[in-house]
């Protein structure tokens, strides 16, 4: 079946995609956008989250004809093409949170939708959003730096805007 959608913005038509597949899957192999990772496919580790229709969800676990005439926002669809990396992106290069960065694309989605929702959540706030998001490497602490920082810039942003 052909699948159309919105994918960061741009109209994009997925061809021959089996009814089995992943919405991962095809992000990933048929319209080249690898950002999201394959590390469970079993919902466990949010490694493939991405935003559908504005909430957080694993694409390992849509099927990717759900989501026919909708729209996906993916890690690679945070940054902006003309200024760059976003802040929460900016914010986990800036704290060192990044490692191996299979975790990453997951948690990237899910601070930035935390800090849409609530700019600045407390420590608890954070560990509750990111409670999904399974990483091997960094053991969690400059991740929660990187959301401390990308929470402080945001406020700032809006004070100096207000
Ligand atoms: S790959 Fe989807 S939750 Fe782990
Ligand atoms: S940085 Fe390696 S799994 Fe998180």
């Amino acid at each position: 079946m052909r699948v159309t959608f919105n994918a960061n913005g741009r109209e994009v038509e997925a061809d021959d995609v089996w009814e089995g597949e992943s919405l991962l899957f095809m992000l990933r192999e048929r319209l080249g956008l690898p950002g999201s990772k394959n590390a469970c496919e079993q919902g466990e580790c949010g490694s493939c989250t991405v935003y559908l229709d504005g909430a957080p969800v694993c694409s390992c676990l849509v099927a990717a004809g759900q989501v026919q005439g909708r729209e996906v926002r993916t890690v690679e669809g945070l940054a902006d093409p003309e200024t760059g990396l976003d802040d929460v992106q900016q914010a986990f290069v800036d704290a060192g949170a990044v490692q191996c960065g299979f975790c990453t694309p997951g948690l990237l989605v899910q601070t930035h939708d935390l800090l849409e929702r609530n700019e600045q959540p407390s420590d608890n706030d954070i560990r509750e959003a990111l409670s999904g998001n399974l990483c091997r490497c960094t053991g969690y602490e400059k991740i929660m730096d990187a959301v401390r920082l990308a929470s402080a810039r945001k406020c700032s942003k809006s004070e100096v805007s207000q």
